[in-house]
């Protein structure tokens, strides 16, 4: 019976994304060589299917597919694949079609470059579930990623980063490799979407060409992530020249109608001191009103031009939300990034739109689970379920206005992605959420039922190497791999979607044979908690390691002189506290909160002079009674009462994810912390809010730890 049972839902049809119309019938095809011949793709112009659409017809005899473009018949091979399974087809009825003609996935290639053969093995994956754009960011302030024939200092100095640690990253794609990508994803019916960045998050173009810039220096490496307020002149005409010859090249290189030419996070500090900008400013006429500086609409100005330029070489321009600021250019299309604001509101000025906000669960590099148990990723939470359960129409939005958005697109931005296992492992399955929404009919689609339909998706990947995320038991009030208890603790997990969970206290590894979790654990003895979860086809995900350790009550302590913060701080760049030298010189530094502490020098966030330094802090707090403390924090080191609780070295700190926990008596207790100013994997430790956060177990109220 249960053998019947597999068998009939392994026969179901798993398709993905859900087609628009779809009835199963009793009965299959079965494929072999002789049969083939019996299956039939007809393109017929006048089918009178929309664009891409394709209806796809099985019966016990034959296979018949008919579309109005070749991509359609594409798609209805997609679909076909999908249904096969052993040689067997089962009969269906299917009338597709998609729901949005652009269905999108962003690369980010600047931050960290990833291969040729990365860049098609996604082409071919996701053109596998129906998307057919990929926006392609080729350029931001860590490197310029593709061959400019014109200007050759863009890839030999711009596509080289040389990190905090001295560590030198390179990597760019010759115009060979670029045509021949685009030929790949034309092939699989997916457009290739060019990005280049302008006129901010543009150091890369600048370190090789600082003329570019308002102050025309030399810069030197940038190895954070960010915004950095050196950014492109658009004062100068060498700046628009330069542009034009870079837009000629690429244009040429990629067929797509569109251009996209960045546009966000531009930092106008320099502009209001550049006489050039300052000139131009006066000259155009940019008067600020009670909407928009002067330098706002002078980056209108430059993407205006830029839109020009793009015209006379047949392209349509895109850029990010914030080419609205000091007024949209006539024929932009907008991708709303920083939530649907900008987006409704090009949508109501007639202006075509592509969705694509963080908050919709469309920045594939958010995290996926708790960011206490998941690998450091960007930051956020978002769960598969919210790109899934993301409409790009926003509500708001006539039906008329409602027809300018072109659809929707998954961003995946690198800053945080330091292995193709890690860029594998955050875009699916959340793509494949992505693709359905892109696709699938609004009334058609269903969690449950998608969730179905994503096994067959994943094992495939599996069968292919690629890795995916899998939701990990995460505990409430934030996951702690190390619990620290009296008498006994009781551990509860949860996941972000229902999956079985499976564990052991004996120090194996677990397995679809270990005990279940049906409920709380409660443990009375120090030990090893292993716990992870399993999919229906018993493929485990990553396993999470939770030290359990009894404990007795850490005493209060009865100072003297319990009140202030002692700290002293030493120059220098230190990558863990070992690096610090036995003699190093301190120097003492009065501060009254710990976060003051990342900030004892001013951060440089543009990294052309940072003056990195160690901090040591300590001091004595008190809590309210005898219990379980968490504590959690973002500096490298945290001891409390001698004792290592939070250890971050090495780590990139932006997130906090390595929580730590003891008992402690009710009362007064020591703390002692060292903060590094460093960068690590990009990221500026000085950026930190320098906060000790704790609670009691059994509460979720984090509270910022109250010195003495
Ligand atoms: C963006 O995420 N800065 C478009
Ligand atoms: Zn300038």
């Amino acid at each position: 019976m249960i053998k019947l049972l597999a068998l009939l839902l392994a026969l179901a049809p798993q398709i993905l994304p859900a087609p628009a119309q779809m009835q199963e019938k009793e009965g299959s095809f079965i494929v072999t060589e002789k049969s083939r011949g019996k299956m039939e793709f007809r393109l017929d112009p006048k089918c009178g299917l929309p664009e891409e659409g394709y209806t796809l017809e099985v019966t016990r005899t034959r296979v018949k597919a008919v579309a109005s473009t070749e991509a359609g018949l594409f798609y209805a091979r997609q679909t076909l694949a999908q249904l096969e399974q052993n040689g067997e087809i089962p009969c269906v009825k299917i009338k597709d079609y998609p729901r949005f003609r652009w269905r999108g996935f962003m690369v980010d290639a600047s931050r960290h470059f990833l291969s040729v053969e990365k860049i098609k093995q996604y082409i071919d994956i996701l053109s596998r579930y129906k998307i057919n754009r990929m926006h392609w960011h080729l350029t931001d302030d860590q490197g310029w990623r593709i061959e400019i024939k014109k200007y050759p200092r863009l890839t030999e100095v711009g596509a080289r980063r040389v990190e905090f640690d001295g560590t030198v990253t390179e990597g760019y794609y010759t115009q060979d490799q670029i045509r021949e990508v685009v030929a790949y994803a034309a092939e699989r019916h997916v457009t290739v979407v060019p990005e280049i960045e302008m006129p901010g998050h543009s150091m890369a173009t600048i370190r090789a060409y600082p003329e570019l810039s308002c102050e025309k220096q030399p810069v030197g490496n940038f190895y954070t992530w960010g915004s950095p307020d050196i950014v492109l002149c658009p004062g100068s005409e060498f700046t628009f020249q330069f542009l034009e010859d870079v837009v000629a090249e690429v244009s040429a290189l990629f067929p797509s109608e569109f251009f996209h030419i960045g546009g966000d996070e531009c930092k106008k500090i320099r502009w209001q001191t550049c006489p050039a900008c300052q000139a131009r400013i006066k000259a155009e006429g940019l008067v600020a009103d009670d909407e928009f500086t002067a330098e706002e609409k002078l980056q209108s100005y430059a993407v205006n031009r830029m839109e020009k330029i793009l015209q006379k070489y047949g392209k349509r321009l895109v850029g990010w939300d914030e080419i609205l600021e000091g007024g949209l250019s006539p024929n932009a299309t907008v991708m709303s990034w920083r939530g649907e604001q900008g987006g409704i509101q090009a949508a109501r000025e007639g202006h075509d739109v592509i969705m694509t906000p963080g908050s919709g669960g469309l920045y594939l590099n958010h995290y996926q689970g708790d960011p206490k148990a998941e690998p450091e990723c960007y930051a956020h939470h978002s769960v598969l379920r919210v790109p899934y359960d993301y409409n790009p129409v926003p509500a708001e939005l006539t039906e008329e206005e409602a027809r300018h958005i072109l659809g929707v697109q998954g961003n995946l931005w690198s800053e945080y992605i330091y292995s193709d296992w890690m860029r594998d492992y955050l875009t699916f399955p959340k793509m494949f959420a992505v693709a359905e929404t892109a696709w699938t009919p609004l009334e058609k689609k269903d969690f449950t039922d998608f969730c179905a339909r994503l096994d067959a998706a994943c094992a495939r990947l599996d069968a292919e190497g690629v890795a995916y995320h899998m939701p990990l038991p995460e505990q409430p009030g934030g996951s702690c791999s190390q619990i620290a208890f009296q008498d006994q603790a009781v551990l509860e997990f949860t996941t972000s979607r229902p999956m079985t969970m499976v564990y052991t206290l004996d120090g194996s590894e677990p397995s679809a044979q270990s005990a279940r979790y049906e409920g709380p654990i409660t443990v009375t003895e120090s030990g090893l908690l292993r716990i992870a979860s399993l999919t229906s086809y018993g493929k485990r995900s990553l396993v999470r390691d939770i030290v359990l350790e009894k404990m007795q009550p850490i005493p209060a302590l009865h100072p003297e002189n319990p009140e202030g913060i002692s700290c002293r701080s030493t120059v220098g760049a230190f990558r863990i506290p070992y690096d610090i030298s036995q003699d190093a010189v301190w120097t003492p530094v009065q501060i009254g909160s710990l976060r003051e502490i990342p900030k004892i020098y001013p951060p440089d966030y543009n990294m052309q002079n940072p003056q990195f330094f160690a901090a040591e802090a300590e001091g004595y707090f008190k809590v309210s009674s005898t219990d379980t403390w968490y504590f959690s924090t973002l500096y490298d080191e945290l001891w409390i009462d001698g004792r290592l609780v939070v250890d971050n070295r090495a780590e990139v700190k932006k997130n906090y994810r390595h929580d730590g926990t003891l008992v402690l008596e009710e009362g007064i207790h020591h703390f002692r912390l060292v903060f590094l100013s460093n960068v690590t994997g990009g990221w500026m430790t000085a950026r930190n809010k320098g906060e000790v956060l704790t609670r009691k177990a059994g509460s979720q109220e984090w509270n910022s730890l109250r010195t003495l």
